[in-house]
């Protein structure tokens, strides 16, 4: 069995080909950097309706696949930005129609979550999903995957995009302030908010501005300190959420799950509660079509299909909406 998947949450249109047991056979990508400032999701929705033949044909070219060898279409049906979300939902009922597949509404939080169980092995995480628009501590209970513990303002890797702006740099932050954070030496002390598995960082976000502006401490020293202390107030909700839930393995996702410091911290905290770390590969940690076909390829096989008219895209989806057919 294989499925085509489509991802168009907000800034990369993604579409991958992903065979029977997980094996990716392609993951054609483009991503919408803006000239400056954040995300503008028409602008973003316009660039990514104007790459989709292009990605379409890379995908296909790379698996090897015509439409004749794929079972199923996917989508990325929220949660994110309605323009964009549009662009992917009606292409995929296009394709659908077209070639007479399945069509298959996926939620993109948890095709984040299954590209990185099915690529690393692990079987019953407590899941860090951290990325841009998402901070939340997760596991699988009863049929769901359960949030257990969230952000209760922005998410990390938008308030890493915040910040990286305040220092000039062009978006996506993540990459950017972890190399700068590299080269830093001095911690300097910053607001640390964790409350039980619930996290905040629009206060962090606030002091690191200030601090930036009263030009008294260097870039470096600043995305130095901002990992140790928001890459530290993860780590302790994950491992609240491992002990609270006797899981023995932990699984880090998402945009900001690439970050080299943050897996390294989860992988000690692992080791010290005798657990296992497993980190999602950093080409599926960000926004990919790959991940769309896996989670579309589970929920195929379980009968998890749409009709086009009850395809509307769901901005607001959450990952503990999703009844899990597949596990
Ligand atoms: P979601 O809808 O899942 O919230 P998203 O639109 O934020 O997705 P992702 O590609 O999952 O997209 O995540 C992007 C985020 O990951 C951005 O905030 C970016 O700065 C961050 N990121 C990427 N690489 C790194 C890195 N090396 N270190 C830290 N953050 C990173
Ligand atoms: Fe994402």
């Amino acid at each position: 069995m294989r499925v085509l998947g489509i991802e168009s949450t907000a800034h990369t249109l993604g579409i991958g080909v992903v065979e029977g047991d997980g094996k990716v056979l392609s993951s054609a990508r483009q991503t919408y950097i803006p000239e400056e400032g954040g995300i503008l999701p028409s602008e973003s929705a316009d660039f990514l309706a104007s790459k989709f033949e292009e990605v379409l044909q890379e995908s296909l070219d790379v698996s090897g696949c015509s439409f004749n060898d794929i079972d199923g279409i996917a989508f990325s049906q929220g949660p994110g930005l309605g323009p964009c979300l549009r662009v992917g939902a009606a292409a995929a009922r296009y394709l659908a129609l077209k070639h007479k597949k399945p069509l298959i509404g996926v939620n993109h939080c948890i095709a984040h979550i299954e590209i990185a169980k099915v690529t690393t092995g692990a079987k019953d995480p407590v899941i860090l999903y951290v990325s841009g628009g998402n901070s939340q501590v997760i596991a699988y209970a009863e049929g769901r995957y359960r949030v257990f513990g969230e952000t209760l303002d922005i998410a990390v890797g938008n308030c890493l995009d915040a910040f990286s702006r305040v220092l000039g740099l062009q978006h996506p932050g993540g990459p950017k302030i972890e190399k700068l954070a590299a080269k830093g030496k001095n911690y300097i002390e910053l607001p640390y908010v964790v409350k039980g598995m619930d996290l905040s960082f629009s206060g962090l976000y606030s002091d690191l501005k200030r601090k930036k502006l009263s030009g008294q401490y260097s870039d470096e020293d600043l995305c130095y300190s901002f990992q140790e202390t928001a890459f530290a107030m993860l780590t302790e909700a994950t491992e609240r959420a491992m002990a609270h839930l006797d899981k023995e393995e932990v699984l880090a996702t998402g945009g900001v799950a690439a970050n080299s410091r943050l897996q390294n911290m989860l992988e000690i905290m692992a080791k010290e509660r005798g657990a296992k770390y497993y980190g999602c590969p950093r080409e599926h940690c960000g926004d990919n079509g790959a991940m769309i076909a896996w989670a579309g390829l589970l929920m195929l096989k379980s009968n998890d299909t749409l009709d086009i008219k009850n395809s509307k895209i769901n901005p607001k989806f959450r990952t503990d909406d999703v009844d899990v057919t597949w596990l």
